[in-house]
């Protein structure tokens, strides 16, 4: 599945404020998995969420699903250090990339959900409620899977 030229020109307009702030460009520091940064894996995971919901006309709030999608592992560090509040990443980060989603950007309700729950089953309480979510936390398994597996960027899309 390939993005058309105009849908990737929405997508970049949509795209734009966000990765023009300082903050969100700190994540090419960051390594998620393997070889990619967690810039990467957000850009991968919002293209992915994107594609889709319009391929297969999901009706997800492209709005929501862009922003939650791109601050989903907006949590700032990187996880491999050995460093004590590092613990648990798996489990904590949402909650931060949360907090910080709400302090660089206007975020409703609604994306901090989804940003709270893309790591259930994990997070076994916090389970996808809306539409824009459940693609969110499906996107993300799907892509960490093939970046753990390939960790290289052209096994993918795009
Ligand atoms: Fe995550
Ligand atoms: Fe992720």
């Amino acid at each position: 599945m390939e993005l058309t030229g105009e849908e990737q020109a929405q997508l970049d307009a949509l795209l734009q404020i966000y990765r023009e702030h300082v903050k969100v460009q700190e994540m090419k520091q960051y390594m998620q998995h393997g070889v990619i940064s967690t810039y990467e894996h957000v850009e991968r995971v919002t293209r992915v969420c994107f594609l889709v919901n319009r391929r297969w006309h999901l009706g997800a709030n492209e709005f929501a699903l862009i922003q939650g999608a791109y601050m989903h592992d907006f949590y700032l560090y990187d996880w491999h250090e050995n460093d004590k509040s590092h613990r648990l990443h798996g489990y904590h980060h949402p909650k931060r990339s949360c907090e910080n989603a709400s302090i660089y950007f206007q975020v409703e309700e609604d994306v901090r959900q989804m940003i709270l729950t893309h790591m259930w089953p994990l997070t076994i309480t916090r389970v996808p409620r809306s539409k824009e979510a459940w693609i969110l936390c499906l996107a993300d398994k799907y892509v960490s899977l093939a970046e753990t597996l390939f960790m290289r960027k052209r096994v993918l899309c795009g």
